[in-house]
């Protein structure tokens, strides 16, 4: 059978489609930067909190569809002690089954059929999947590197736009928001019919300063909801486990849908997500720092060549201009061929992506230090 109408309006997922797949390269041996998680391993108090989770009688059953109190409080006072932000655990919090599951449903509990929403160019790839699968309409929200990838809402036509999605980090650029922009964005839309949904997936990785949560912004609760992941500070992607916080009347439809599509989330996963947040601060910590050395390292060797890239603040991957007269895939193939390195083209992210390719520094040091050799040798073509 053909795709239905409705699947066959959402293009295939570039990243679903090559995963795992496997590659023809060059005679180095391979270096794969396409990865879009973390390297390092859960910490060990989380998996022991889920070790003996697993053997409780209470995790073994249904358990309340809203989620178990304790990791509702935890997520409340994670948001009070990070950013200062007070939760209501029962209306202002959703638990969702990774974050990409709440934020394909977001539309559908957010817009009408015929509704437009505005998605960040260059930007995460799956959040217009949920905009035909509400019947919404999907438009480019333009982001540039003159503006540090951050939007002007005063030069954004949203005079129709009923939803917002906004991700700072930033996958692919690794630009960052500031509280300054974030409490223009709510002031621009508080009171207008316009809701903003941040996706706070890199929430961790702050390089040079913390990264604000949008929700800190005064009169933020009226407008938006954020989207939190355990999947990147806590190397927990394969668990699937994430939350939307804020606004309470998209967190009651967030709510309602989830009570049709899942009977709740597995309570071990609740509790070891509840050590997560209320003992691992330190490995966020540690996270951030971490990634900050390797961003520390490929700046220095990308500055040190002469090759252009757009400064990294936050998240995990370098977003990297191609060489002169080449597109996004003729890059790819030559550092596929040349270099034994495997990145991600950069127009799955949408229009503004052609012209770069996303470079992943989610891989240890030994091998990052190998990688930047090989990039380093890049500097002529970008003279040429
Ligand atoms: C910007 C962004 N948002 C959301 C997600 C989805 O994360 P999760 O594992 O929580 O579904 C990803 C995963 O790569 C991402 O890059």
């Amino acid at each position: 059978m053909a795709y239905t109408s409705l699947l066959a309006q959402i293009p295939e997922s570039y990243f679903g489609k090559t995963m795992g797949r496997k590659v023809t390269h060059g005679p180095l041996p391979l270096i794969n930067l396409a990865v879009g998680i973390p390297d390092a391993d859960t910490p060990q108090r989380i998996l022991d909190a889920l070790t003996e989770a697993i053997v409780k009688p209470e995790n073994q059953k249904y358990l309340a569809f809203q989620g178990k109190t304790h990791f509702k409080e935890a997520i409340v006072s994670f948001y009070q002690r990070h950013f200062g932000v007070t939760l209501d655990p029962e209306t202002e919090v959703c638990l969702l089954y990774g974050t990409k599951n709440g934020l394909v449903a977001l539309p559908t509990c957010v817009i009408e059929p015929g509704d437009e929403v505005l998605l960040p160019d260059p930007g995460y790839t799956d959040y217009e999947a949920g905009v035909h699968l509400a019947h919404g309409v999907p438009k480019r929200l333009k982001l540039s590197p003159e503006q540090h990838y951050l939007p002007n809402w005063d030069a954004v036509d949203t005079s129709d736009t009923k939803l917002i999605y906004l991700t700072y980090p930033n996958n692919p650029t690794g630009s960052v928001a500031t509280p300054e922009f974030f409490q223009q964005t709510i002031d621009h839309f508080r009171g207008t019919p316009t809701k903003i949904v941040h996706d706070f997936a890199y929430q961790a990785f702050g390089f040079d300063a913390p990264n604000p949560s949008i929700l800190a912004a005064k009169g933020a609760k009226d407008v938006a909801v954020e989207v939190f992941s355990f999947s990147k500070g806590y190397n927990m992607s394969g668990y699937r486990v994430g939350f939307a916080v804020g606004n309470a009347e998209i967190i009651a439809n967030l709510q309602k849908y989830h009570t049709h599509t899942q009977a709740g989330m597995y309570g071990a996963l609740q509790d070891a997500c509840t050590v997560a947040l209320n003992e691992c601060d330190d490995t966020l910590v540690q996270q951030s720092e971490v990634f900050r050395r390797r961003r520390d390292m490929i700046e220095d060797v990308l500055t040190k060549h002469h090759i252009p890239h757009e400064p990294i603040k936050g998240g995990i991957f370098l977003w990297l201009q191609c060489p002169p007269n080449m597109s996004s895939d003729d890059f790819i193939t030559y550092l596929l061929q040349e270099q034994s390195i495997l990145a991600a083209p950069g127009h799955p992210f949408g229009e503004e992506g052609e012209g770069y390719v996303r470079v992943s520094f989610a891989i240890d040091e030994q091998q990052l230090d190998e990688a930047l050799k090989r990039l380093a040798t890049l500097e002529l073509l970008y003279q040429a």
